[in-house]
């Protein structure tokens, strides 16, 4: 059976013959670590377990989720109120927040509701892939942007052609980002908002990691920044701040006309997020923002591990100040394919080639922080023995 064309411009998993060797290592028994995923192992906070028990007993909350289609106004208050303490920002939450089933859905959907086939649409390389796969399926031609450790990985938008950017109606960026790590700072942000005046391009500012800041960084919204809600919108998600990345939940803040397309797309296509789970999402914003803290000093932790062992194999690096991911420069101008392929032979260790995230990936690997101490510590003992040998 053929599938559609669009999903024939999605471009193949890179890594395939690397996913290969790996199942291939574990089918025969052989113990590899992956520092591949960025997805906490630590439980969801237990107040937002037991909101969920709760709610889901409630007979009401089995039906469709459809009385107010951008989600329960008492979630939407909460994610207000969330976003006026933690980041200084003011939303309305009847019509400029609604409710996701996570912030990758609401990059999809963004898509659906602001590009039309042909429309040029901007995203930084290295870059988050469903970005690409989401202006593909829209019917989008994604265009490349180039971010640089020399400027700590931010876009330099003044550098992007001006009939590219007059052809772009959309931009896609997050940061904290994944994968680099780096972080925005306010005057980026006003020159983001600028930007998209000028071309009349729409933002979406994915920012999922907005919490996760080391070194004294600030989380910082997009929609701090005067003007942005006449031109984007901000994808947040619970995923990362209380570890809930499996149970979907997240939300679309900014500009009402964007969030009431968005919502239209929704409207027709998934019906919304369960109600028990937005109760239960409004308990983690009530009651588990030391989650956050908590969270926030295990990764400290694991991330000096990290860079003390690759001091040890001699790769000298030090980590941007946001994520849970580490965006390290592969040792001796190795390609990004060839160091994890080594890495997985000699150490049974799988990191994640830079070149997944785009042409100006290479040259790097990722690793992520996200996975149990003890495990991590053995990870990265089985590079040092392996490099170092
Ligand atoms: C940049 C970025 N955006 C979105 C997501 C998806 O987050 P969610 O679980 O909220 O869909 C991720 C997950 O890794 C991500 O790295």
């Amino acid at each position: 059976m053929e599938s559609a064309e669009r999903l024939k411009k999605i471009p193949p998993y890179l890594f395939m013959e690397l996913r290969q060797k790996i199942g291939k290592a574990r089918a025969a028994g052989i113990d590899v670590i992956s520092l591949a995923i960025g997805d906490p192992v630590e439980p969801t906070p237990a107040a937002v377990i037991h909101e969920l028990a709760r709610a889901a007993h409630d007979p009401a909350n089995h039906q469709y989720p459809t009385d107010e289609e951008k989600g329960m106004l008492g979630f939407r208050d909460a994610v207000a109120r969330w976003y006026a303490r933690r980041y200084g920002v003011s939303v309305d939450p009847q019509k400029e927040v609604i409710a996701l089933l996570g912030s990758k859905e609401g990059c999809h959907h963004f898509a659906l509701a602001r590009v039309n086939p042909g429309d040029a649409v901007l995203m930084t390389d290295p870059g988050y892939p469903a970005y690409r796969a989401s202006i593909l399926i829209a019917g989008g031609e994604p265009v490349n942007v180039p971010i640089r450790p020399e400027h700590g990985y931010l876009p330099v938008l003044r550098d992007i052609p001006s009939d590219v950017a007059k052809r772009a109606t959309a931009i896609f960026l997050n940061y904290p980002n994944n994968p680099t790590g780096g972080v925005a700072t306010a005057a980026f942000l006003k020159e983001l908002v600028d930007f998209a005046r000028t071309y009349d391009v729409a933002v979406c500012y994915d920012n999922p990691y907005i919490e996760v800041v080391f070194d004294g960084e600030r989380p910082l919204s997009f929609l701090s920044v005067p003007g942005a809600k006449d031109v984007g919108v901000e994808l947040n998600s619970l995923s990362k701040p209380f570890n809930m990345t499996g149970w979907r939940l997240g939300m679309a803040l900014g500009n009402p006309d964007l969030i009431a397309a968005i919502s239209k797309v929704k409207e027709n296509t998934d019906s919304g997020v369960f109600n028990a789970i937005q109760y239960a999402g409004i308990a983690a914003f009530t009651h588990c923002e030391d989650n956050i803290a908590h969270m926030l000093q295990i990764y400290a932790r694991r991330r000096d591990l990290v860079v003390a062992t690759l001091r040890q194999i001699g790769i000298e690096y030090t980590p941007a100040r946001g994520t849970f991911y580490l965006w390290v420069p592969t040792p001796n101008g190795m390609s990004s394919l060839a160091f994890a392929d080594l890495l997985l032979d000699k150490a049974r260790v799988v990191v994640t080639p830079g070149r997944g995230y785009g042409e100006y990936g290479e040259g790097f690997f990722r690793i992520s922080l996200t996975l149990a101490d003890a495990r991590l510590e053995e990870a990265m003992e089985r590079i040092r023995q392996a490099l170092e040998s």
